[in-house]
């Protein structure tokens, strides 16, 4: 530990008893074009915004800064990817050539500030490079994960109503070339609202590309540009709006600022992170998902450093030494993944073997979020690698972490199943069903006092209705997160799991709600229910037990093998529903509430009292008979 940090508990402190000194002073970490005069204001909700009267553009400070700084060959990207057999390395000259081109040649397709655009892509550059101009133009970015099927590009292109799509001919699962073009056309037939223009970046892998009249080829468009410069934006216009599922069936937009966030992430680079400008820093997730928005490309380039985008898997692509190779060979100091990719990794090699054969002394932390840690893996982790593990806790709401270690500072030891203490600026309480405070080790709801520090969203895009009864009007004062937990005698936060229809599938947050209302709508199906069970491998999978419609004449395999496939074509793959069970009736309560909590823990083989209000309570034994039955829960076998 460096003597000359920080201590964790003033530091803290500080930001809870003194908000807008403490965030002004984060605010000169980050070059302004108009540095902000009011630090802490509030919109018409009484809801926080931050440096209102600021103007920046995050694009400069991702990159031009650091030219002008003189760091202009040092390299900004590293893409490695497995899926290929390429790496390619990209200095922040490169990059802001490129960057700047496209958004030139976004400009001359007639994109202007206010205008939103759809980025759906794997893991390549191009994403990045996509991402980064239209923050250089002012154009809100919204990055569909490439694991959705079109309908569900087709929702968020009626919600966010782009002006443009920006999308590659393929992307490569391990082994499987998937024509993303295909895709995008069919969610645009799909969808209501119709973009005026789609620019291919071609991977030229073999895929096939329909042409359609509204396409632009990428590469003509950035060779026939000119480099534009970036423009000065209000610190509250939004950057993105990133989508995320909820307790229905809808997905919400997260709408996110740009100075609170490019503070915050400036701010969580040093702090969280303890990560030194031009060290590599590595976050294995996907551009889709916030995780890839804010530490592939935000923070890391924000604090330049060096990222790296991989395109490939912990395991498969070749084997479970792929994150070990990328390690060593890039000279990663700090990493961030999901535990499930370790589990992942765990089982292909379990004595860790593949490790061995690295040198991970260059490694400083590896960074865990997206899912809970369990302790197993915890252990096998720092049992096998040279680098502590950090368990930390975040949504996409927030944008950053929310509790953890915090590495620039001097952090405390880590506690095995804990995700750390509350990050500076997030004042984290444990209340009871009435929004009573709860005492220490008791579990509770995890919300956050009023104001929310800078990054965190600012809205839900066109819903400002839903924003406010989801997550404001529950517990007057707080913001109400979703999440379980308790903190214990030391202020150690425990997260013990979603209170709501949202589960964690292999670190992707997906919504039972929204599976059930796909189940729902085959024919055969007369009602069913979607809960998130416990998986060795991936945290959580959903389970859907279905009842038959009366007098419907369908074999059961059928059935299941439909309702599989009808989630897989309307959500994706990713979804990963693999467990139907047909049943002759769902347990509820008298007044016809689905006692969903009760499934789950027949499932888990987690004791539990029989609710109260349980009206067929003879169902408890059907249910699990039928999942004996079908190996399911914790009946499966490996
Ligand atoms: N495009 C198309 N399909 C995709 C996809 C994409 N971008 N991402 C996933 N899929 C598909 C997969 O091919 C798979 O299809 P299948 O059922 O036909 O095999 C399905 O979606 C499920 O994928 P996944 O959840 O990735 O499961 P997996 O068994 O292939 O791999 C893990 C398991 C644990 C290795 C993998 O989930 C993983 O690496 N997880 C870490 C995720 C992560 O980092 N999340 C970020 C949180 S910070
Ligand atoms: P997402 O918005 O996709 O990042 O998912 C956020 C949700 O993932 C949270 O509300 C939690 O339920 C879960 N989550 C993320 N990180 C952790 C963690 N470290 N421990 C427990 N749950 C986590």
């Amino acid at each position: 530990m460096n003597s000359k940090m920080r201590n964790y508990e003033e530091f803290y402190n500080e930001s809870i008893d003194f908000p807008e000194s403490f965030w002004a002073a984060q605010a000169d970490q980050i070059e302004w074009y108009k540095k902000p005069s009011v630090i802490l204001s509030k919109d018409e909700n009484d809801y926080p915004l931050w440096y209102n009267d600021g103007e920046l553009n995050i694009c400069y400070l991702a990159l031009d800064k650091h030219i002008q700084d003189g760091f202009g060959e040092q390299t900004a990207i590293i893409y490695d990817s497995p899926v290929t057999q390429v790496v390619q390395k990209y200095s922040y000259n490169e990059v802001k050539t490129e960057v700047a081109k496209l958004a030139g040649g976004m400009l001359s397709l007639g994109l202007n500030i206010g205008d939103t655009a759809v980025i759906y892509m794997p893991m390549i550059p191009q994403a990045a490079f996509a991402m980064l101009a239209c923050a250089r133009i002012g154009v809100t970015h919204s990055v569909v994960f490439g694991g959705f099927a079109p309908h569900e590009l087709a929702i968020r292109i009626d919600d966010c109503k782009p002006k443009l799509i920006l999308t590659a001919s393929s992307g490569i699962e391990i082994d499987r070339l998937i024509a993303y073009k295909p895709l995008v056309d069919e969610a645009i037939e799909l969808a209501s609202h119709k973009p005026q223009r789609v620019v291919v970046f071609n991977r030229k892998l073999g895929a096939r590309i329909p042409f359609k009249i509204y396409d632009v080829d990428y590469d003509a468009l950035v060779y026939g540009s000119e480099e534009t410069p970036c423009i000065a934006v209000n610190a509250t216009h939004p950057l993105y709006v990133l989508y995320t599922s909820g307790t229905t069936g809808k997905p919400k937009g997260i709408v996110r600022d740009t100075g609170g966030y490019a503070t915050a992430l400036k701010f969580s680079m040093q702090y969280i992170y303890g990560v030194q400008q031009d060290e590599v820093f590595w976050a294995a997730s996907d551009m889709g998902w916030v995780v890839g928005h804010s530490y592939i490309i935000y923070g890391p380039l924000i604090n330049r450093n060096t990222t790296v985008i991989f395109e490939g898997k912990p395991i498969k692509t070749p084997d479970a030494s792929t994150f070990w190779r990328v390690i060593s060979e890039h000279k990663v100091r700090t990493m961030f993944t999901a535990p499930t990719a370790i589990r992942a990794i765990k089982k292909e090699d379990p004595t860790g073997e593949f490790i061995k054969q690295y040198d991970l002394s260059c490694l400083r932390t590896q960074f865990l979020a997206g899912e809970r840690c369990d302790i197993a893996t915890l252990e096998w982790y720092n049992q096998h690698i040279p680098a502590p593990a950090i368990d930390h806790w975040w949504q996409t709401e927030s944008g950053w972490p929310m509790i953890s270690d915090m590495m620039g500072l001097d952090y405390f030891p880590v506690k095995p199943g804990s995700a750390g203490k509350a990050v500076s600026g997030y004042d984290i309480r444990i209340f009871g069903e009435n929004g009573e405070e709860l005492g220490a080790n008791q579990e509770g709801f995890v919300v956050i006092k009023l104001p929310l520090p800078p990054g965190f969203m600012m809205d839900l895009w066109n819903d400002n209705r839903r924003f406010k009864e989801g997550y404001l009007e529950r517990f007057p004062g707080y913001y109400f997160s979703g999440d379980g937990g308790f903190k214990d005698d030391h202020n150690y936060i425990f997260i013990t799991g979603r209170v709501d229809d949202v589960i964690n599938i292999a670190g992707h947050r997906l919504s039972t709600a929204e599976m059930e209302e796909i189940v729902s709508s085959h024919h055969s199906v007369a009602e069913c229910a979607v809960v998130g069970i416990n998986d060795n491998l991936k945290g959580q999978v959903p389970l859907a037990l279905v009842v038959i419609k009366h007098g419907e004449e369908i074999e059961h395999f059928q059935l299941q093998h439909e309702v599989v496939h009808l989630v897989r074509d309307q959500i994706g793959a990713v979804a990963s529903l693999k467990d139907v069970v047909i049943v002759d009736r769902l347990p509820k309560t008298r007044s016809g509430k689905i006692l969903r909590k009760l499934i789950r823990n027949i499932a888990d083989g987690v004791s539990f009292q029989m609710p109260s209000t349980i009206d067929n309570e003879d169902i408890v034994d059907e249910i699990k008979i039928v999942l004996e039955y079908s190996k399911i829960g914790i009946f499966r076998q490996e």
